[in-house]
């Protein structure tokens, strides 16, 4: 032997490395899981994925309820589907894309009536699968087959619809496409045949014709590597048919100059290195040329690279050769008197099958099936169309779901063209980004609000993606104050106007404060409007000074005076509200030209001095709390927010020099309500009137008996003062008590006047900075 050639297409298919990569991501994840049958024709992988801990199930009623089952390229009938569903367990669908196309073939074609046709293997598990997608397939394994069938019951003008097992014959299904022409008056047709096995087949045809043997690589049950090797040997070469290198007999090539390797869709690359490598290291003796360029992956799967150069030489010469033809869809002529068929869906059919797409196109296909990690998109090509998941789009917010559907239409742009695997890889989100360059544009032009997500924040601003196109805002627009963070606008959805596009530069420029400054005018100038007094709105705290808290209502800032934020005494507004709080308001008062409104936070239901009237009365017992001590007697409080007065004369039953005496600030004690000043919300308590005996009053001579005795003290319970029995102590006692009283209502008078000025002052410093212009 001179002379090994390795072929290009040896390797995985991509359905098949789909499904191993589905297989294995699965073994990563928790719970239980199995493959329903062997995931491919190839016991090395699926005993690595035995050691993953993927088990095989046989049947779905094995299948344990809550576990994974997955389902392999092969693809599963309607009624496995949906005994896995009632099993409960979570099924992971690797079907290839082009089987599942086959599936909705038929499935469409049994809706409309028509006779299902499947050309393949009738054990085959595709086909098994596939005709369980409609209610009364018809199975054929070879055109004779179909030929008999059709006059058999004669059917010629029965509407068909004629699907062919992806790994099928070229030429079998060839002849079919004629017979169905020739004969049939309503048939569809449909070339199934995967792109993949298409090239696969059409290389191990144009090896074989001039190669003296064919080593095929393959499982003994692979339908696709049986199907390599019965085409090497049409086509005259010697086959071996080996499912690894331990396969290979030293002395079997001793006679064959040109020997070229295939492998089955199902090969790992590894295999078919390790064949590789024993040929030319082995086997290859007298060796007189050098032998192509040995493959460099070593990792177990690497994916083989295509074929070196002196294969692609090789195989070049031997294409005019080759018996079958590379582009296997291109129709025959028909022969005259043929066209017994509808030739405009034959022909349109056929079009756009060996339809050839280019990177950079842009295509429309019909989503087939969403997976965790890809799109499977019908392009309605030979090619399986994929969008990888993150080339969906750039948007976090939006879910796979509200982008696409199974069923609907999803517009791409070609990335990639395997010709070799048949597959397209596809993005949504680069189309989508070059359309969005012109409605940016268009934003600028006509002052169009967009939203944008914030992906970055640098040292001059942020970068928001509108609609996959990078926009910059300035930090100066961002709305953020100066010298204040803006990572909290990550990852946070905004409007904003763009204000300068430069295609060329790839340069955009946006601003959220144009925005917001905007929405604000609009705001306030509905607010006020629609302002009236007493109406309520749920306003944003901005800010808080020592008088108040500014809020704002929709686009203007109100005032809650400190006084209308709590029924409670409060030292501070920050005691009740901080900025950023949504709080309930209401308009007690405005000024339209000054701009000036004046909010009441306290809900008047919960009016405290309202609360105090409904309980009680003159002459009500209450438990009340000592709020604060003072000279001459003890605040106290009967409800939150209404405090008494316990004055000194009133705390015990006799004469005390200070309330502390008996009091303590916190403690609770009995007291009887006995005056209430309503107009000036007074109210005067008393705890000598509980503790002291209730009195007949004396008759006027007993009155006058006691006189001369003890200094005793009788009160007045009028006027809440002592009167004394003896003129002389009352006298001096009255006055004593008379100036103490005096300094307390002196005091008490700076007081209120002190506290007049501050609320004065502070209510001139509010309107002051009411009367600022607006942020
Ligand atoms: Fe799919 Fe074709 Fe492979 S049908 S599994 S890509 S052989």
């Amino acid at each position: 032997m001179k002379q090994v050639i390795l072929g290009e297409t040896a390797g995985f298919c991509f359905g098949v490395r789909r499904a191993v990569d589905l297989a294995e991501e699965t073994a990563k994840s928790e719970g239980i899981c199995a493959t329903l049958g062997p995931i491919i024709h190839n016991r090395h992988v699926v005993e690595r994925l035995e050691r993953l801990g993927v088990s095989i199930i046989h049947t779905p009623e094995e299948a344990v309820p809550g576990s994974k089952v997955i389902i392999r390229s092969h693809g599963v009938g309607r009624e496995t589907l949906e005994i896995l569903a009632k099993q409960g367990v979570q099924v992971v669908d690797a079907t290839c894309p082009d089987v599942k196309k086959i599936h909705r073939i038929i499935e469409a074609a049994d809706q409309a009536g028509r006779q299902v046709v499947i050309v393949g293997e009738r054990e085959h598990p595709e086909v098994v699968a596939a005709a369980n997608w409609c209610k009364n397939p018809f199975v054929v394994e070879t055109a004779q087959d179909l030929e008999v069938w059709l006059f058999d019951g004669n059917r010629q003008e029965t509407p068909l619809s004629v699907v062919f097992q992806t790994t099928g014959d070229q030429e079998n299904m060839e002849r079919c496409r004629k017979i169905l022409k020739k004969w049939c008056t309503s048939a569809d047709f449909f070339d199934t045949i995967c792109r993949a096995t298409s090239k696969r087949q059409g290389e191990a045809a144009r090896l074989a014709s001039f190669c003296d043997a064919m080593v095929v690589i393959g499982g003994t049950n692979s339908a696709n590597s049986q199907r390599l090797a019965e085409i090497c040997q049409r086509h005259g070469a010697h086959v071996c048919f080996i499912e690894d290198a331990s396969g290979l007999r030293a002395d079997e090539f001793d006679e064959y100059d040109t020997v070229g390797i295939i492998a089955g869709a199902s090969t790992p690359a590894w295999i078919i290195k390790e064949v590789y490598q024993t040929m030319r290291d082995e086997i290859v003796t007298n060796t007189e040329e050098t032998l192509p360029t040995t493959p460099t992956e070593t990792q177990e799967d690497a994916v083989l690279q295509p074929a070196p150069e002196v294969v692609k030489e090789i195989v070049a010469e031997a294409d005019s050769a080759a018996a079958v033809p590379e582009e296997t869809a291109v129709p025959a002529e028909p022969a005259d008197g043929e066209s017994a068929m509808e030739d405009e869906s034959f022909e349109a059919m056929l079009e756009k099958s060996i339809k050839t797409l280019h990177t950079g196109e842009k295509v429309v296909g019909i989503v087939a099936a969403i997976t965790p990690t890809e799109i499977s998109v019908e392009l309605g090509t030979k090619h399986s169309g994929y969008i990888p998941i993150d080339e969906l789009t750039d948007d976090p917010e939006v879910s796979v779901e509200d982008l696409i559907q199974v069923g609907g239409e999803v517009e791409a742009y070609v990335m990639r063209v395997n010709d070799v695997e048949g597959t397209v890889m596809l993005s949504k989100k680069r189309l989508d980004t070059v359309k969005y360059w012109d409605e940016i544009d268009q934003a600028r032009d006509k002052r169009i609000v967009v939203e944008g997500i914030i992906t970055e924040e640098n040292k001059g601003g942020l970068v928001a993606k509108v609609k996959g196109v990078r926009v910059f805002i300035p930090a100066s627009q961002t709305g953020v104050p100066k010298d204040e963070p803006m990572s909290h606008l990550l990852r946070q959805k905004v409007k904003l106007r763009i204000t300068e596009v430069n295609q060329s530069r790839r340069r955009v420029v946006g601003s959220i404060r144009m925005v917001s400054g905007e929405e604000r005018r609009e705001k306030a100038e509905k607010t006020w409007n629609e302002i009236e007094v007493g109406k309520r709105y749920t306003g944003k705290v901005k800010s808080l000074t020592s008088y108040g808290a500014f809020v704002d209502i929709g686009g203007v800032d109100g005032m809650v005076h400190v006084s209308e934020l709590s029924w409670s005494r409060i030292k501070s507004p920050a005691d009740v509200v901080k900025v950023g709080d949504e709080i309930d308001v209401y308009i007690l008062s405005f000024d339209k030209e000054k701009g000036k409104i004046s909010l009441g936070h306290k809900d008047p239901d919960l009016n405290p001095w309202k609360t105090f009237t409904d309980q009680y009365e003159k002459g009500s017992v209450a438990k009340v709390r000592i709020v604060k001590l003072m000279p001459f007697g003890a605040f106290a409080e009967i409800v939150p927010g209404v405090d008494g007065l316990i004055h000194i004369s009133q705390i015990a039953d006799r004469r005390i020099g200070r309330p502390n005496e008996f009091l303590t600030e916190g403690q609770e004690i009995d007291v009887q309500i006995i005056d209430i000043d309503y107009d000036k919300k007074n109210i005067s308590l008393s705890i000598r009137a509980l503790v002291e005996e209730p009195k007949e009053a004396p008759p006027a001579d007993e009155f006058e008996e006691s006189a001369g005795g003890e200094d005793e003290i009788v009160y007045d319970t009028d006027v809440n003062k002592p009167v004394y029995d003896d003129e002389e102590v009352s006298e001096e006692v009255g006055e004593a008590v008379a100036e103490e009283i005096a300094l307390e209502t002196a005091e008490k008078a700076v007081e209120e006047v002190v506290a007049e000025e501050i609320v004065e002052a502070a209510e001139e410093a509010v309107e002051e900075a009411a009367e600022e212009p607006e942020a």
